[in-house]
């Protein structure tokens, strides 16, 4: 599942109908529903690692296995980007022991999964803002849940420090799902 090229690079994210990944609090639990939670599962087992940041381990303390229907053969690895190494010792990525997961002291994220041919981005704004900056991210799908957070929640994409639209990133749509009350959107990268 390793290669040296660069990987191809998924971008999942799941919000409210207005873009938010959380409450202006933090609070974020589920705020998509499980038909689309089975469908990550998927898309997890079809990766070669998930990255993540350690602004989502100290939040949510996600575990990041894939647990699609059917089991999956393979752990995907998992990379935390912490640049300080402020993951606890317990923290629930570390409770699987069939997979890798790795803590990186940089910030470099292009760095960080090399040697994957194909890597998921779980994660919250900043890390989605500076892969999206980085162009790494070749497609997204994009969990949509049929709720309003409103502006005083957290949008999934943190500053991009644009300055003209002509350098916006550019997404086409490939795809469009129910997942239950949610929908699945998928795009790829144009620009
Ligand atoms: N709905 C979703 O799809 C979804 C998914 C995951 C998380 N979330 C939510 O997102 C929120 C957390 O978001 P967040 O933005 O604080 O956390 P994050 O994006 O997961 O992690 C950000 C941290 O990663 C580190 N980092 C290392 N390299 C980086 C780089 N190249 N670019 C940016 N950051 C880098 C930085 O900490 P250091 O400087 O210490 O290294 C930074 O503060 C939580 O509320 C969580 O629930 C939502």
């Amino acid at each position: 599942m390793t290669g040296a090229a660069r990987p191809r690079v998924t971008l999942k994210l799941a919000t409210s109908l207005d873009g938010r990944i959380a409450l202006g609090n933090g609070n974020s639990k589920w705020i998509t529903g499980p038909q689309s939670r089975a469908e990550v599962h998927r898309m997890r087992a079809a990766h070669a690692a998930i990255l993540t940041g350690i602004g989502t381990v100290l939040a949510d303390d996600p575990r990041l296995t894939a647990r699609p229907e059917g089991g999956c053969e393979r752990q995907p690895d998992v990379i935390v980007m912490d640049s300080r190494a402020r993951t606890p010792g317990g923290a629930a990525v570390f409770g699987a022991s069939d997979r890798l997961v790795t803590l990186i002291p940089h910030r470099d994220l292009a760095r960080a999964m090399s040697g994957y041919d194909t890597v998921m981005i779980e994660a919250g704004a900043r890390i989605a803002a500076s892969a999206i900056s980085a162009g790494l991210v070749d497609r997204i799908e994009w969990f949509r849940a049929p709720v309003i957070l409103g502006g005083d929640g957290i949008p999934v994409i943190a500053a991009l420090g644009l300055e003209a639209l002509d350098a916006a990133p550019i997404f086409t749509r490939t795809g469009v799902r129910e997942r239950g009350a949610d929908l699945q959107e998928s795009y790829e990268r144009i620009r």
